[in-house]
């Protein structure tokens, strides 16, 4: 009887030590489990942050509203950031990149005297000009929208600074002129497709540049902000977002 229990107590013993066994390397793995970042190394001035955090889920600017009351100062304080390499005065010469007297609205690579990247010639055979949008996007991310362009600038995730810096860079040497307000671009026109409330405060952004596509009006009214959405238009589709 007690040799039984005896061995009960070894057999016991020993499946608690086996279990333990088991047991310790899933638990640790699951304490020291390390994701790999989703891009190695390290980021050099990195771009400005958003206070909503709203980056890359905006429209694009509606041009025609945002220009008449730009902030023409402001978008020259922040040409401060291009200045390291860029000149812009009329006759200015290229430095480390382009003079860009006239470059909005102008062709892409337009100096032809400066060593452009291939990935800028790449670039200038699918968007051969400088419209709002494409210098818009190109300001918020250069290496995004120009892989392997050798301006190395982090870009400028903030859409006003954006606005008024583009707004200066037309009132350098541009003869683009200011389209029409877009009412598919208007606060309000893109109502997150899935319904969900709009982020307090300022008008909602979209939950991607695919959301945009033709989604029918239905949270508008239940918008806070009201002024500057006239009477919900329909979401149009609004053009095809990047390239
Ligand atoms: C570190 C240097 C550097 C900084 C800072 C910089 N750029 Fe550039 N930029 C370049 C270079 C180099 C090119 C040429 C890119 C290529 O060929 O890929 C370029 C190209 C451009 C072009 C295209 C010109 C053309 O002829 O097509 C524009 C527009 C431009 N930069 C605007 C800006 C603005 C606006 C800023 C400030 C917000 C800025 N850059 C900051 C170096 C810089």
């Amino acid at each position: 009887m007690s040799g039984n229990l005896e061995w009960n107590k070894i057999f016991g013993a020993g499946l608690a030590t086996a279990l333990v066994i088991i047991a310790v390397p899933q638990i640790a793995g699951a304490i020291y489990h390390q994701e790999a970042p989703e891009k190695m190394g390290y980021f050099v001035d990195a771009p400005e942050e958003v206070a909503g955090g709203a980056e890359e889920a905006e429209l694009p600017p509606d041009w025609g509203t945002v220009l008449p009351t730009a902030d023409l100062a402001a978008g020259e304080a922040a040409f401060a950031r291009c200045q390291a390499c860029h000149t812009i005065a009329s006759g200015g010469a290229d430095g480390i990149g382009p003079n860009l007297w006239g470059v909005l609205g102008g062709p892409v690579m337009h100096r032809a005297g400066f060593a452009y990247s291939d990935a800028m010639a790449a670039h200038k055979a699918e968007a051969p000009t400088w419209g709002y949008d494409e210098m818009d996007q190109f300001l918020t991310a250069p290496a995004r929208y120009v892989p392997g362009t050798k301006m190395s600038f982090a870009g400028l995730r903030d859409t006003p600074t954006r606005i008024n810096l583009i707004a200066y860079l037309r009132s350098q040497g541009s003869s683009l002129g200011i389209p029409a307000p877009d009412p598919s671009r208007q606060p309000g026109a893109a109502v997150p497709a899935d319904g969900a409330a709009p982020a307090e405060g300022e008008a909602s952004p979209a939950t991607g540049a695919d959301a945009a596509t033709g989604a029918p009006v239905t949270g508008a009214a239940a918008q806070p902000t009201t002024e500057a959405t006239p009477a919900a238009p329909p979401a149009a589709t609004s053009e095809p977002p990047g390239n």
